[in-house]
């Protein structure tokens, strides 16, 4: 069994307590800044507090303006205006998955994000000019994606700005929630590592050991087509099985994933068929 040590009491808190499978995860403050955020981020999550913790397995660090997800000496933050994000709007992908949920020039669909995740999807198809509400059932994942929709809303990018308006975050199982009146639900479940940078597999080992062993991608679809929406976009690794029961009007592909569409009977701006 892995034991966690925080330094200041001696105390031992194992894996246990903090199974990282429902993200109920440790908050550590930054040294030597007010704890006061940190507390308040414990207390929605449903976790505790350790200061001057050392921990061996995934917690969240909670600074008086940054926050991050830690785990083994890597850090993963959500920051609609680093670097990152503001040349990823730029990105070929950015294109397919605004055209996988339907964006046009005069048409910006509403969109059900049912896996927020880190909310990198969201936040692209937000800067289309789309509607988005986020829902991320990981408790750490969601306070996480609020912050850094907080965040956005007084980035010193406008277009940041505009986006961030467009965000509702949800804590919640997606198939807990009734689906408001929406035209797409977009899935990007969990699937088994892949090839892929250093980076990216930082982020999805961390998503990974945060996730329910349970998620169920399956499950989710079977919710999905049940849901009054339009649309159903899916995204896949690029040779991965379709997912659901269905064949997908028509699939998007890019280099490294894929667009599975399922365009329902009441989605009027779309013609039938296959290809695209
Ligand atoms: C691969 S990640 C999504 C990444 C996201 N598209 C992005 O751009 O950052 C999948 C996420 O879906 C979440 N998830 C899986 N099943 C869910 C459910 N039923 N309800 C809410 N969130 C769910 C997981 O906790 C995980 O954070």
């Amino acid at each position: 069994m892995q034991s966690i040590m925080a330094n200041h009491s001696m105390q031992t808190v194992t894996n246990d307590d903090y199974p990282a499978t429902d993200g109920r995860i440790p908050v550590v403050p930054v040294k030597g800044e007010s704890a006061a955020r940190a507390r308040a981020a414990a207390e929605v999550i449903g976790s505790k507090v350790f200061e001057g913790a050392e921990l061996a397995s995934p917690y969240l660090v909670v600074g008086e303006t940054d926050a991050w997800l830690q785990m083994a000496g890597n850090q993963v933050r959500i920051a609609f205006d680093s670097a990152t994000m503001l040349h990823r709007r730029r990105g070929g992908q950015n294109e397919l998955l605004g055209r996988a949920v339907g964006v046009k020039a005069s048409r910006q669909p509403s969109v059900w994000d049912a896996t927020g995740g880190l909310g990198r999807d969201a936040f692209v198809l937000a800067d289309l000019g789309c509607r988005i509400t986020l829902c991320e059932r990981v408790p750490a994942l969601a306070w996480l994606l609020q912050d850094a929709v907080s965040a956005a809303k007084v980035s010193g990018h406008d277009q940041v700005r505009a986006a961030a308006e467009r965000m509702t975050v949800r804590h919640q199982d997606s198939r807990n929630l009734p689906v408001p009146a929406c035209d797409v639900i977009y899935l990007d479940p969990m699937f088994p590592e892949r090839k892929k940078s250093a980076a990216i597999k930082k982020e999805a080992a961390m998503l990974q050991r945060l996730s329910h062993p349970q998620d169920d991608a399956e499950a989710l679809w079977e919710w999905a087509w049940q849901q009054p929406v339009a649309r159903i976009v899916v995204k896949r690794p690029l040779r991965a099985p379709v997912l659901g029961r269905q064949r997908p009007s028509h699939a998007l592909t890019g280099k490294a994933v894929r667009f599975d569409v399922f365009v329902r009977p009441r989605d009027t701006t779309e013609t039938h068929g296959t290809g695209e």
